[in-house]
């Protein structure tokens, strides 16, 4: 555990591709280590819905702008999330927002305005931070990166099991579909793509338990706190 008089690079960095477990393992990471867990694909989700309900022309830079000016995203305690004070926790999760996000967090605008939002949250350290690219630019001098990686058949077994387990009648070779071309879009992108930071710590969770992958990195964790 830490005491909670954080240094703002007192920052977990959790970054990776498409269904290899991140916001399940960040969320008992943070808890471990008594830090605030931050979803970035969440905010990216919000961001699409916010498009996709308002009919925004992502082709339009000057209509994706404006609508920026209209977004307003927040978390509560419980890991919900809120557009604009409605909550949205399940919506983000639906297969409409699944199969546009890639290209909305593509856009540069909102990667710029993302980010921003990501850096102030977290200024004054002790949070676990999630995404993509939070290891590599949004948070450069963060103490631990993590890159959580595993093969595409158990990335698309896990979100297969999460998706049954949700009511969510959709097929495997969907799901595997989603994954690979959402691997594709994400690692191929101009603005800030998927990538491990250098300095940032590969995990292959292929064969790893959910409990093996979290007892790994909070060792870590406290491991190079104490360095
Ligand atoms: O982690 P997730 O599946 O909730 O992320 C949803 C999408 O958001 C994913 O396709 C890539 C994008 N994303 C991003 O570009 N940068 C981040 N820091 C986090 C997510």
């Amino acid at each position: 555990m830490f005491n909670s008089n954080f240094s703002e690079n007192d920052i977990v960095a959790i970054d990776g591709p498409s269904g290899a477990g991140k916001s399940s393992i960040s969320k008992k990471i943070a808890s471990k280590l008594g830090f605030k867990y931050l979803d970035t694909g969440a905010m990216y989700r919000a961001t699409t819905l916010y498009m996709i309900e308002m009919s925004v022309d992502i082709e339009n830079n000057d209509a994706v702008t404006k609508a920026l000016e209209n977004i307003n995203i927040s978390f509560d305690n419980n890991f919900n999330v809120y557009l604009n004070d409605n909550n949205i926790t399940e919506k983000i999760r639906s297969s409409v927002v699944v199969s546009n996000v890639s290209k909305v967090s593509s856009l540069k605008a909102v990667r710029v305005s993302m980010v921003d939002i990501q850096r102030q949250i977290a200024s004054n350290g002790g949070y676990v931070v999630d995404g993509r690219d939070i290891g590599s630019f949004v948070f450069p001098n963060a103490r631990y990166k993590f890159y959580i990686d595993a093969s595409i058949d158990e990335r698309a077994k896990r979100r297969f099991e999460e998706e049954k387990a949700n009511g969510n009648n959709i097929s495997f070779d969907d799901v595997f579909e989603s994954i690979k071309k959402r691997d594709f879009i994400d690692s191929t992108r101009s603005e800030s793509p998927l990538v491990k930071a250098e300095d940032a710590l590969l995990v292959d969770t292929t064969s790893m338990s959910i409990d093996d992958v979290i007892n790994f990195v909070v060792d870590n964790v406290l491991t190079k706190k104490n360095i």
